[in-house]
């Protein structure tokens, strides 16, 4: 499936809930979200349903987010329709890791591709002030338990001044002595995102190189991945950098997002999209889904604009799922 721009799309995001059992303060207001009621959730038929019509239109490779997605109930049912219907890049998923060892024998069953697990500070003060709980442990267990299963592992983290900006030669350390690749995030101005400080890529880059010497940029990365990613000297995994508002990356983006209510996004940053959740409660047959899907597609933004004023307001990040 092409855009009106000509990029090809062949990577759906879908959020499957917009609950957290955290509460990043960049990422969810204090007082929380208004959770969406029940019905307004597409259910997990639904959800395959849509993913089976994607695949016929091309879409290759799957990502669940959230909210936190291991919160939902019956994750494995929809894993393993996933699973039968088979992407060829694969079905990933992005956790805050609090729930993911528990998890971990259904993913596998369900052949996930990998796992992207958010992970900002090794501190457990700074996680408690962070994400409002005390759960930093869990995620670490959880990461040790799931390297040594085999599964592919990417720790994302975003660098906030005053936050974590101290600890980022430590956590660039959990890629030194496993193949797990660590990437740093641009945070962007959505939502709370807004109160905080943002770290360039390229000042984080100067940083860790200075610890750990010169980085070397892989040159086999499939060109529509974001991320910039290093080889570093004696390192086991890689170091990444995904600069959204430094360097934004929008001219290859091959992505559409699915929100849990089942209205399709076009860009994470804009309110552009289709709702498929009605069509589909009035029985609209996969043809029909299709060309909604595409006649939405054609019309996807060229490019974020996180100057625009009021940008990202419309939607919270816990509810978009990165
Ligand atoms: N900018 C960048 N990343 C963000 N996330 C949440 N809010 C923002 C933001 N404003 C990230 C989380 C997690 C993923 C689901 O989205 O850290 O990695
Ligand atoms: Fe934190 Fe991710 Fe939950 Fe947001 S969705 S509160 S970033 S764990």
């Amino acid at each position: 499936m092409r855009d009106g721009l000509g990029r090809q799309i062949d990577y759906l995001r879908i959020s499957l809930t917009d609950k957290c059992n955290l509460r990043c303060s960049y990422c969810m207001p204090k007082e929380g979200v208004n959770i969406i009621r029940h019905e307004r959730i597409l259910s997990l038929e639904e959800t395959v349903r849509i993913a089976s019509v994607m695949r016929n239109l091309g879409i290759r490779k799957i990502r669940l987010t959230g909210g936190e997605p291991l919160v939902r109930k019956n994750l494995a049912h929809l894993l393993h329709a996933l699973d039968e219907i088979g992407f060829p890049d694969g079905v990933y998923i992005t956790t805050n890791g609090t729930l993911l060892k528990e998890h971990l024998d259904e993913l596998e069953a369900a052949h996930i591709a990998g796992i992207n697990i958010s992970l900002d500070t090794l501190r457990p003060e700074t996680f408690c002030r962070l994400t409002g709980e005390d759960m930093l442990g869990s995620v670490l267990d959880a990461v040790y338990e799931a390297y040594d299963r085999g599964i592919r592992l990417r720790i994302n983290c975003v660098p906030i001044r005053g936050i974590n900006d101290d600890e980022l030669i430590d956590i660039a350390n959990l890629a030194k002595d496993r193949r797990i690749d660590v990437r740093f995030i641009e945070l962007m101005p959505i939502g709370c995102g807004r109160e905080y400080e943002r770290i360039p890529s390229c000042e984080i880059r100067k940083i860790l190189e200075r610890t750990f010497g010169t980085f070397t940029a892989c040159d086999d990365e499939v060109k529509a991945q974001p991320a910039k990613m290093y080889e570093v000297p004696d390192f086991g995994g890689r170091i990444g950098f995904i600069s959204p508002m430094s360097e934004p990356f929008c001219a290859s983006c091959n992505r559409i997002r699915l929100t849990a209510e089942g209205f399709l996004k076009l860009c994470l940053e804009k309110p552009d999209g289709i709702d498929l959740r009605t069509p589909l409660r009035e029985n609209a047959d996969d043809a029909k889904l299709a060309d909604l899907i595409i006649s939405a597609v054609r019309r996807k933004a060229a490019s974020h604009d996180f100057s625009a004023s009021g940008a990202g307001d419309h939607k919270k990040m816990v509810q978009i799922g990165g």
